[in-house]
């Protein structure tokens, strides 16, 4: 049985209990902090984070949560190559734990010819062997990457702090409260148990605004990937403009909205979350809203996502699903491979 700190890593359950720990299980080595602030203050013009799936979702909450912060664009990158905009006076940061997913080395070749300062993180793969002299942060191996996440955010989000030269976040601390939020499930919000059950002959539409949109469409992944679901993400204002018409649909069609609400939103924001619920409410659909009070938008990211990671565990369970095993995602990378 594999394990990374006496935690199973072939049971997803435990693997998600340990979100919390998982958090301080590893940080950037010296030497990859010094790169990155040596190329903060070089002039850096761009941050750009590369990677799929699991491996990519760290990347889009650190955008969510620095952009506003940075001087610099930050973007993300799901695709072969990198956009053209991106130039040597720009960072790429490289995400694959397996070190082997195609459209990520095909990113990390195109930055390497492209000559910019690059960063690697990974567990092994084609992608360390080819990253000889370059900063590598190594993640512990033996996770699906998806359960990675904490490890992996506990990477990408120093290195990007330091890239855009905004402090660094204490990821001990961060830990210990993420560790006490699990005893207000069941309390402030409904256990992920009993979402799960509420929710368990219905598809679940996370809608998230700002740096919680980016928790909304790693919570429909974790449906997809942990309880073979279907399920679907939107953000606000945006879905106010065009999925609020499909509305009316969602009873016949067994859609729950599922609200993440913010302590950060502004006023306007809460409004539209209001606005919105009436109108759901109107074609009788009664959104569920998952709200933590008290925390920083940091915090909300990491608490949210970890309840709802939990929540996919449950459904999983609920559906008799192994929420450990992705054999169609196995399977696709089997055919492509044989086809290449
Ligand atoms: C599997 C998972 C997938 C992978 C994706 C990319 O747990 O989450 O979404 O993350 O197929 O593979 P890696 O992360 O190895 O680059």
């Amino acid at each position: 049985m594999k394990n990374v700190k006496g935690i199973d890593t072939n049971d997803m359950r435990a693997m998600v209990e340990a979100f919390p720990s998982l958090l301080c299980l590893t940080k950037p080595d010296p030497s990859i902090m010094t790169v990155a602030s040596q190329t903060f203050s070089s002039g850096l013009e761009g941050v750009c984070i590369a990677g799929m799936g699991g491996s990519a979702i760290t990347g889009q909450m650190t955008k969510a949560l620095l952009a506003q912060k940075a001087e610099i664009p930050i973007i993300t990158w799901r695709n072969y190559e990198i956009p053209r905009c991106v130039t040597k006076k720009w960072a790429v940061i490289c995400v694959s734990y397996s070190g082997n997913t195609e459209e990520t080395l095909s990113a990390f070749e195109t930055a390497k010819k492209v000559g910019g300062t690059l960063f690697v993180v990974t567990t092994g793969g084609a992608i360390l062997g080819q990253s000889r002299d370059l900063p590598v942060a190594l993640l512990p191996k033996g996770i699906q990457p998806r359960a990675a996440l904490p490890a992996i955010f506990s990477i990408v989000l120093p290195i990007v702090e330091a890239l855009v030269g905004v402090g660094s976040t204490d990821f001990s601390k961060l830990s210990v409260i993420l560790n006490g939020l699990v005893k207000r499930w069941g309390k402030e919000i409904m256990s992920p148990r009993n979402l799960a059950e509420c929710t368990r002959s219905l598809v679940p539409l996370f809608i998230g605004s700002g740096h919680l949109a980016s928790v909304a469409y790693r919570a429909k992944c974790q449906i997809n990937e942990n309880a073979k679901a279907v399920a679907f993400n939107a953000e606000l204002p945006e879905a106010n403009h065009n999925e609020i018409e499909a509305s009316h649909m969602y009873q016949e069609s067994g859609i729950v909205p599922i609200f993440l609400r913010s302590t950060h939103e502004s006023k306007r924001m809460s409004a539209r979350f209001a606005a919105t619920d009436a109108v759901y409410r109107q074609n009788d659909c009664a959104p569920i809203h998952v709200r933590l009070s008290g925390l920083s938008e940091l915090e909300e990211v990491l608490a949210i996502t970890h309840y709802l990671d939990m929540l996919s565990v449950d459904a999983a369970d609920i559906r008799g699903v192994d929420s450990v095993r992705v054999d169609r995602i196995a399977e696709l990378k089997r055919r492509l491979a044989e086809g290449s």
